[in-house]
């Protein structure tokens, strides 16, 4: 067996063995199939797909690159969420002290940036002193002393997918629906959850553009989540325009923490709350609106909020000091109603702050991003202002900004936040 061969057999649309599979993927853990190979041989995946058979193999095999965490010392069903990733998407941040604080342990792994900002991991960085690094037994004891964790994916959890999912990043094979299906369901089933909810983002921020494409692989990960007996279920959420309306990462980890003092931005709570009634459900076998009432009432009674600076406090981060650059502001050009907020662009121009990785070895800026001050569907006049960007000397370009931008003299119908709920 080769690799030459192998990526050769997948660029000709042909079906792969699992040891074929294999042979690539631990090849590349071990250092023997160099980045270049392997950027190919995800290009020829991206091209070309999976099986779905494929596609558990691959699962498996990543799963079985490292350990799987053993959860069953922490008490009560543990339902793990995960989002595809989008623009201005800090849900994490918010859903899991909300749901903890109505009594379901969340025990959650999260990664760092793919595509255009960080990820949960980087955001939670902004933090000074925030640790991310933990033990496994650190791990479980920090969900059985406080209810919650949030700690970085570690080196040992499905390593295949660390590694490759940092090569994708930077090798334009983040969008294909076996790469993030495989990717997310190895990290999920290695993690130990019972069972999984996750947000499949469509649209112009999303991987996935399409909604026939949101529902290739969500039905995907679901049949993954059968192969292993673990209930999965998908919501489908347009990413049209970014999420909230901060943008980077401690300007969306300064908005998280103000959705959970219940002064947070519409659609973000919304998504929120949907997520986490699911969570809640599945954990204390209730129903969605008993559930959706209870979280209500931690985010109106401040419990959600408090949760999440004991969640913080224990992990030594400090509440007060979260890095935020200097913002200037940019007024609108002209008044209408705004019928578009590119997303996609809007990502690319925060990556370029700073905000997200270009280069797998990059750090993240944590202080820049931009934060919106209209949502798609509001009325601006010329001259109001249209969003903040904050940033430390780097270059900004108004022009590509105010291009994300599109106005209209006719009011619109705006899409629904939550297109479908896959159970
Ligand atoms: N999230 C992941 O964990 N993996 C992907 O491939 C995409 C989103």
């Amino acid at each position: 067996m080769n690799s030459i061969e192998i990526i050769t057999k997948k660029k000709n649309k042909l079906q792969l063995t699992k040891e074929e599979i294999a042979f690539m993927v631990n090849g590349y853990v071990s250092g023997d199939i160099p980045d270049y190979q392997m950027s190919a041989f995800l290009m020829s995946i991206v091209c070309n797909g999976m099986t779905i058979a494929e596609t558990i193999d691959l699962t498996d095999i990543m799963i079985q690159s490292g350990e799987t965490i053993d959860l069953s010392e922490i008490k009560g069903k543990i339902v793990d969420k995960h989002s595809t990733g989008g623009i201005g998407d800090k849900t994490t941040i918010v859903l899991a002290p909300l749901v903890a604080s109505v009594g379901v342990n969340v025990a959650k792994m999260s990664g760092r940036g793919l595509g255009v900002t960080g990820g949960t991991i980087d955001k939670l960085e902004s933090i000074h002193g925030f640790q991310v690094e933990t033990t496994k037994e650190e791990f479980v004891k920090q969900v059985n002393q406080i209810g919650v964790a949030i700690m970085s994916q570690t080196g040992n959890v499905a390593p295949a997918d660390k590694k490759i999912y940092a090569l994708r990043d930077v090798s334009g094979t983040t969008e294909s629906i076996p790469l993030v299906a495989s990717s997310i369901m190895s990290k999920k089933i290695a993690s130990g959850a019972d069972a999984i909810v996750l947000d499949v983002k469509v649209g112009s921020g999303a991987l996935m553009k399409t909604i026939e494409d949101a529902h290739a692989l969500a039905h995907c990960m679901i049949e993954i989540g059968a192969h292993y007996k673990k209930p999965v279920k998908c919501v489908l959420t347009n990413m049209d325009e970014p999420l909230g309306y901060a943008i980077g990462n401690g300007i969306e980890v300064i908005e998280s923490i103000e959705t959970l003092k219940g002064n947070g931005p519409k659609d973000l709570e919304e998504l929120v709350l949907t997520l986490g009634s699911l969570m809640v459900s599945i954990a204390l076998d209730c129903s969605k609106e008993k559930a959706s009432e209870m979280l209500q009432e931690s985010l109106k009674n401040g419990k959600g909020y408090d949760k999440l600076k004991e969640l913080i406090a224990y992990q030594k981060g400090d509440i007060n000091q979260i890095e935020q650059d200097p913002y200037i502001s940019i007024k609108s050009p002209e008044s209408g109603f705004v019928t578009k907020i590119d997303a996609n662009q809007i990502g690319e121009v925060v990556k370029k702050l700073g905000a997200g990785r270009m280069k797998k070895e990059d750090s993240i800026d944590h202080g820049v991003g931009i934060r919106l001050s209209v949502k798609v569907g509001d009325f601006v006049l010329e001259n109001e202002e249209l969003l903040r960007v904050y940033f430390d000397g780097q270059d900004v370009s108004v022009q590509e900004i105010l291009d994300c931008f599109t106005f209209s003299q006719d009011v619109i119908e705006k899409q629904p936040l939550i297109l479908e709920i896959i159970e």
